[in-house]
């Protein structure tokens, strides 16, 4: 049976997991505060760019079975199941920010009109949804209502199909009714026999930072690899290959490159280690990661000043800016780290992206220079830095680069790039673990 849904907060979260549901055949309301995000996902203009989003946001749109709304606690009233899909950004001290959950929390209490369902999709960290129930029971002096875990595994630029094909489902309930109702809302996944994980609350909050800490530390341990191999003489694309033929290890989040970025890893890795010390556990192995990665970042521009010497005054060419390819998103973007290491050193930038230039722009304003395209970037630069995986720069025109740069140097922080290419057309190139 579909379900009456409210989904509060429309990010990459929420807005993937209204859509989601909605072409499941449940009414949606996706809330934001943002008026003016409503009125264009109402007019079906996606706010981000994600790939296969404008299809789906119109197709359900049209179907009536979606619509958005700021205003909540009509929203509220009118579901029986609200989904939690609002922000949960890291404090200064590592720990995470629940204001806009409890914002969230106090909007249903004041509207909790008939027995729903609340469910938590924002990642927070372990303890919340007991917190949550307690606090609501507490507030409304009813119990006419259920808490379930749903944490989110989405990986941008392939939100749609990983909403559509997930490994798994993991929901944290206490009750069979919010049981029975999860299947009803996930009834389309459940029917093709997506695995579902049926757990406590506790057990469903700790795999999402588990899980993308792992991967995190996957990451992390290949790159640690990747050094190492460049001093020894090692290539760690082949030592990747074959870790990858390891069943029990397998091929993927083995990419040696200038460290994790985005929105969760380095977020969640951060919360996990604060989790462990609210409990008196500690997370050594996290914390390293941590340490680790911000030096990956880093070690980026010694390679480039092993090649080239002093920075100072020197021209680089940034080619990818977004922390990943096929998204504009620069949060924790490796690239960020080494520009700013570059400015320090006083050296011009000259930056390209095919999506995040405009991202780029509210972070670095004046301080680089923003270009159309790699050949523009490329003009008169001492050395070219690879930051972001983009499919356009794998067949980049490296001989009209030869001409247009002042020295040819390229470092391909991710190894996209044939080094016996590069170097007959005389380029030195420094990749990552391929000496
Ligand atoms: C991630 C998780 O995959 C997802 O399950 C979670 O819910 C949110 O965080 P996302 O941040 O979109 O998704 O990016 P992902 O594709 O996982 O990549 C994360 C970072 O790791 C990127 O900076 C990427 O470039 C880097 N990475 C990934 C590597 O450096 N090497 C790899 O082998 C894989």
């Amino acid at each position: 049976m579909s379900k009456k849904i409210t989904v509060v907060g429309t990010g990459y979260v929420g807005l993937i997991a209204a859509i989601g549901f909605a072409d499941f055949g449940n009414q949606v309301i996706g809330v934001d505060i943002d008026k003016e995000k409503v009125d264009k996902l109402n007019a079906g203009i996606p706010p981000i760019y994600e790939h296969g989003i404008h299809d789906y946001l119109e197709r359900n749109l049209k179907s009536k079975r979606l619509r958005f709304s700021s205003d909540i606690a009509s929203s509220i009233i009118e579901s029986e199941v609200i989904f939690i899909g609002v922000g949960t950004p890291p404090k200064d001290n590592g720990d995470v920010d629940l204001s806009q959950v409890e914002n969230v929390i106090n909007e249903i209490c004041k509207n909790l009109n008939d027995y729903k369902v609340i469910v938590t999709k924002s990642t927070v960290p372990v303890g919340t949804n007991k917190w949550i129930k307690e606090y609501i029971k507490e507030k409304t002096n009813s119990d006419n209502f259920d808490v379930v875990s749903n944490p989110e595994f989405l990986r941008e630029g392939k939100a749609i199909t990983d909403f559509f094909h997930p490994d798994r489902v993991i929901i944290g309930y206490e009750s069979e009714k919010s049981k029975e109702i999860l299947k009803d809302v996930y009834r389309s996944l459940y029917l093709v026999e997506t695995p579902f994980v049926w757990c406590n609350y506790e057990t469903a909050e700790l795999i999402k930072y588990a899980n993308n800490a792992f991967l995190a530390t996957k990451i992390t341990f290949i790159n640690q690899i990747a050094n190492l191999s460049e001093t020894i003489g090692a290539d760690v694309n082949e030592v990747a290959k074959a870790l990858g033929m390891d069943g029990r290890i397998n091929s993927k989040f083995l990419h040696a490159g200038p460290g994790y970025g985005g929105s969760c890893f380095p977020k969640d890795t951060k919360a996990l280690v604060q989790i462990g010390a609210k409990y008196g556990v500690n997370m050594s192995l996290v914390k390293e990661v941590i340490n680790s990665n911000e030096l990956q970042k880093i070690r980026m521009v010694k390679k480039l000043e092993n090649v080239l010497g002093d920075l100072k005054d020197k021209c680089i060419a940034v080619l990818g800016l977004a922390f990943k390819s096929e998204t504009d998103d620069m949060r924790e973007s490796p690239a960020i780290s080494i520009i700013n290491e570059l400015i320090k050193n006083n050296c011009k930038i000259k930056a390209h992206d095919p999506k995040a230039l405009n991202n780029a722009k509210k972070l670095f304003g004046d301080k680089i220079i923003y270009c159309k395209d790699s050949l523009e970037a490329v003009k008169d630069a001492d050395a070219l830095i690879l930051v972001t995986e983009w499919n356009e720069y794998r067949s980049l025109d490296l001989n009209n680069i030869a001409k247009l740069v002042k020295q040819k140097i390229i470092i391909d922080t991710r190894n996209m790039l044939s080094p016996k290419k590069v170097k007959e057309l005389g380029f030195i190139y420094e990749g990552v673990g391929r000496k």
